[in-house]
């Protein structure tokens, strides 16, 4: 597929994924990696704030509010923001039409009346860090950074410079990344090489790897029936 076409992959794309119930990411339990590595991601810090951008309906923010942290998640459908807070038998108020202040949209804002979880339904790039109340000490970024295409223009640059603007100086970002090596289409989640981690990373962050899975060839699958790997990193930002 040419760039493009991939830059066409925006709202609608997900919607229709949300829709027709096409959500193979989704998990029904908490991470094992953010589980294993959290003491890392957090410097055994408690009550911190949490970012998980393009959250969609993961369990893992419930997880790291019982942890203490406040959360923040950002998603622009509105189905599994709502799903969240139903499925967890959670109650929500609703800010409608907040504006937001670099951009004219208005947007709603769920928060959560039982749990420190906030969620923004916007688009990733629309929001600033004076909308979601300042920096965060912690951002999770499972199937985010896959999700946004990096590979496409400057797609990947822009997006790591966005998040490094979320995140205090001592902050702790981890991401989780695929690789594989077949063609795609480059649909998402979007392959992204040990070069393409450095690339869009490495002028704000220092990487380290903190693991990898690998998966063999399963032709059962649906999709991702060929053979992939899920890389761990945790990024920290470079302060000069
Ligand atoms: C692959 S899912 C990941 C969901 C979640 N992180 C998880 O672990 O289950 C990607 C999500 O990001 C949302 N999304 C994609 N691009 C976005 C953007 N630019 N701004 C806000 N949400 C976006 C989609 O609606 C979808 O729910």
């Amino acid at each position: 597929m040419s760039n493009d076409k991939l830059e066409t992959i925006t709202a609608k794309y997900w919607q229709k994924r949300w829709s027709q119930n096409e959500i193979g990411w989704q998990r029904d339990a908490v991470h094992k990696f953010l589980v294993k590595y959290v003491d890392e991601l957090t410097d055994y810090r408690s009550n911190l704030r949490v970012f998980v951008p393009l959250c969609g309906k993961s369990l893992d923010m419930l997880w790291l509010a019982d942890q203490g942290h406040h959360v923040v998640g950002v998603d622009f459908v509105k189905h599994p923001i709502e799903s969240f807070f139903e499925e967890n038998n959670l109650t929500f108020s609703k800010l409608f039409k907040v504006k937001l202040a670099a951009a004219c949209e208005q947007i709603d804002v769920y928060k959560c009346e039982e749990k420190q979880i906030t969620i923004f339904c916007c688009d990733l790039f629309a929001l600033t860090v004076e909308d979601v109340g300042g920096k965060f000490d912690a951002i999770w970024d499972r199937s985010s950074l896959s999700a946004v295409l990096p590979q496409v223009g400057d797609r990947g640059k822009r997006y790591t410079k966005h998040m490094r603007s979320f995140l205090t100086d001592n902050g702790g970002y981890m991401v989780e990344s695929h690789r594989y090596n077949v063609d795609c289409g480059g649909l998402p989640p979007a392959c992204i090489p040990e070069e393409l981690m450095k690339e869009i990373y490495g002028d704000h962050f220092i990487i380290k790897e903190l693991d990898v899975e690998k998966f063999a060839k399963d032709p059962k699958r649906s999709s991702f029936a060929f053979e992939y790997s899920l890389h761990y990193h945790l990024l920290k930002p470079k302060t000069n």
